[in-house]
Parts: C-alpha cells; sequence; structure tokens
C-alpha cells in the first residue's frame, strides 16, 4: 500500500471515456486530439472510489449535532429515539420522487468533489415499503449512468421502536418480506447489517447474511464502530467483500481478517464526528490487511462526502502515508465495491476517472492542505465536470 506508481513529464490519452494510453512526454506520439489539458506542474490521480456512503435520507440531523455538543452521545440520542430512527421517521414521510432529488444533488457534489464510482446504502427505511423506496432511488441513481453505483440493503441499520419487544419478527419480515421483492426486483448488489453493541447481535446478523446469500447479496457490513461486537468474524465467516467502520479492533479481528479476502474499510470522518477512537491502521497494515478508507457520507455520524478531507484524516488520525492513503481511497477502494477491474488507478482500458490537482510541489502537500480544495478538474467518464 506504500507504492505509488508515479511518472513523472507524462502523457495520458483518454478516448471514448476509456484511458487508452499513457507514458512519457518524450516518447508521445499522438498528433490529434479533440481536447487538450496542459497539466503542467500538477499530478493526476485516478478518481476516488467512494465504497461506504448513506446518500439517500430525507433531512439533515443537526440538531443532534447540538445534543452532542451539549454532552449527549451517539448511542444516548439513539436510545431516545433520534439518531436512525429519527432518520427513518422522516424518510417514511417522504416521496421517491423527493428523496431523488436530494440524493441527485448530493451525487452531483460529491461528484464534483472526485468520487468517481460509490456505493450507496439504504436502511433509513426499516419497512418494507420505504426499504424498497430507497433502493429504487438509488437505481434511478444508477439509471442515469454519471458514474458507477452499488446498492447495499441496510434493512438491519437500527431496530424500529414497534418491534423492539419482538426482535424476531423484524428479523422474519426483513428475511421473509423484504428480502425476496428486493431479490425479485433485482434491487441491491450487498447486504449490510450494523452489527454492534445496541444494534444487531452476531446470531441475528448471521441469519440475516444467510438470507441474503440465498438472494445472491454479498455482504458489506458495518462491524465493530461502537465495540468488539464479533462483527468482524461473522463477517469474515460470511466471506464479506468488506467490513466497514473498525475503530474496535484487535489482534484477534486483525487475524481473522489477515487469513480472509475481506478488505478492511476505515471511516476515519465518523471517528472524528463522532469523537469516537481512530481504528487501527497501521496495526492493520503491519498485518498485510488490505485497507479501503471510505466517507460513510450520511446525516448522522459523517454528513460530508468530502475524500480529500478523508485523506487529510487518513494521514493526520491513523498515521497513514500519504500514498497509502491515496491507495486506500482509490484503487482499494474500487475493489471493496468490486470495481477495481473498471476505476481506482491509471491503467489502459479503465475508465478516464481522473482529478487533476492544482499546481502543486508534491503528493505530500494533498493531505497536508487539510480543508483546502486542491482538485482543480475532475474528469469523469472521460467528461470534465
Ligand atoms: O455508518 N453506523 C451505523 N450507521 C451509520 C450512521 C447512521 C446515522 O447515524 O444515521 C454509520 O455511521
Ligand atoms: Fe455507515
Amino acid at each position: 500500500m506504500g507504492h505509488l506508481n508515479t511518472l513523472e513529464n507524462a502523457y495520458l490519452l483518454a478516448e471514448d471515456g476509456i484511458i487508452t494510453r499513457f507514458g512519457k512526454d518524450a516518447d508521445c506520439s499522438i498528433d490529434r486530439a479533440d481536447a487538450v489539458i496542459d497539466c503542467t506542474g500538477r499530478i493526476v490521480l485516478p478518481a476516488f472510489a467512494d465504497s461506504h456512503t448513506h446518500l439517500v435520507f430525507a433531512a439533515w440531523r443537526e440538531s443532534e449535532f447540538v445534543d452532542r455538543i451539549k454532552g449527549l452521545t451517539y448511542e444516548q440520542i439513539a436510545e431516545r429515539g433520534g439518531g436512525i430512527l429519527n432518520s427513518a421517521a422522516r424518510l417514511n414521510a417522504a416521496s421517491e420522487d423527493f428523496l431523488f432529488e436530494q440524493a441527485y444533488v448530493r451525487l452531483l457534489e460529491v461528484m464534483q468533489m472526485g468520487t468517481g464510482a460509490i456505493e450507496i446504502k439504504s436502511g433509513y427505511g426499516l419497512t418494507p415499503e420505504s426499504e424498497i423506496k430507497m433502493l429504487r432511488v438509488i437505481r434511478r441513481l444508477k439509471e442515469l449512468n454519471l458514474i458507477p453505483i452499488k446498492a447495499n440493503f441496510l434493512g438491519a441499520h437500527a431496530m424500529p421502536a414497534a418491534y423492539k419487544m419482538n426482535r424476531p419478527e423484524y428479523l422474519r419480515l426483513l428475511t421473509d418480506e423484504m428480502l425476496p421483492r428486493i431479490g425479485e426486483e433485482g434491487l441491491a448488489d450487498y447486504i449490510d447489517v450494523f452489527c454492534d453493541k445496541g444494534f444487531y447481535t452476531v446470531e441475528e446478523t448471521d441469519r440475516i447474511l444467510t438470507a441474503g446469500a440465498r438472494y445472491g447479496l454479498k455482504p458489506k457490513i458495518h462491524a465493530n464502530e461502537l465495540d468488539y461486537s464479533g462483527g468482524i468474524q461473522v463477517g469474515v465467516k460470511h466471506k464479506a467483500v468488506s467490513v466497514d467502520h473498525l475503530e474496535y479492533t484487535g489482534p484477534e479481528e486483525i487475524a481473522v481478517l489477515a487469513s480472509s479476502d475481506t478488505i478492511a474499510t476505515i471511516l476515519p470522518s465518523t471517528a472524528f464526528f463522532l469523537g469516537l477512537p481512530y481504528a487501527p491502521a497501521r496495526k492493520m497494515m503491519e498485518n498485510n490487511l488490505c485497507v479501503a478508507l471510505a466517507s460513510d457520507y450520511n446525516p448522522g455520524s459523517s454528513p460530508s462526502g468530502n475524500m480529500s478531507f478523508i485523506l487529510s484524516l487518513a494521514c493526520i488520525k491513523l498515521k497513514m502515508l500519504p500514498a497509502e492513503g491515496i491507495n486506500a481511497l482509490t484503487i482499494n477502494g474500487a475493489a471493496a465495491i468490486e470495481l477495481g477491474h473498471h476505476t481506482g488507478s491509471i491503467t489502459p482500458s479503465k475508465s478516464a476517472n481522473l482529478l487533476i490537482t492544482k499546481p502543486v510541489s508534491s503528493i505530500d502537500y494533498l493531505p497536508y492542505t487539510f480543508g483546502a480544495s486542491w482538485i482543480d478538474k475532475v474528469i469523469l467518464g472521460g467528461k470534465i465536470m
């Protein structure tokens, strides 16, 4: 992860949205092009792949932000019916068109900030109708063909209040009513569970992931954000594409991940925003785990999809080197949504998903100027944004 192949004084050719050639400027034999961008003094990078977001939601939750400033914890807010259940109440009342319009604006916003592929979860519905409404919104976003989008069904995000005393009944609803409809309509690529203290247990997660597999849904789950929840182990048991969050990851969890193909996805802006401990990224990399970074863009725990800021957090808080952070945000993020063949690196035959920086002195300068916008141009599928 510490290695970035770089080429100085280089050219790159994109045709019909695909990278077709690159090399040393001195070896460039192209004599014409429809458009030429002079990148003197700049760096050209692959666009980001954001493998974990909750981009579809009905309303922001800034009042909870203020409650936390005053001293309440994320868990206390959730126990009072705030948090995910608050988002679910708002989403239930919103129309599919309204949700689509809101999400479309957010999608364009993150594309402008350099995201060239994205995963989007359901999970603010928590009823069959509303979960399907969310997944249909994601499908409509996919159909715009702006960037590749993967849909993740997160019916097990929180326990709806009405089922607090009857958890098995909500699980039945999820496995026997939601999943068959989602499977039939082909609405999801993955299945997710918030396997953590106060949310879903390992046993419940096991059951839900087993049910998802019947519909061909691979797991990408929320694990170990709030405690050593066993989420990493149950995810690996089910051959999860990724386990995400991982603030509470010890030697046992690292050993389990090291003997698997599951990607360890860290979401440092959530730890930043909620004041949680940061995931042990260095320990993970020392043990050769494949580490990806994502934004977790959502109204409760990470109200930002700015991947440049994630890169700064990765370096400042996770002690990742700039090259490690860039790999985690690009090629490893793409792998975490099984799009590594299509995007995430500057490789002939991959999509021309590129970032062109402002004139900068080095790669290291990018995470160093946190909060600054060092991206000058975003090119997605060969189109300048
Ligand atoms: O990834 N951890 C669970 N779910 C989201 C938070 C969702 C919310 O608070 O609305 C997350 O942090
Ligand atoms: Fe999340």
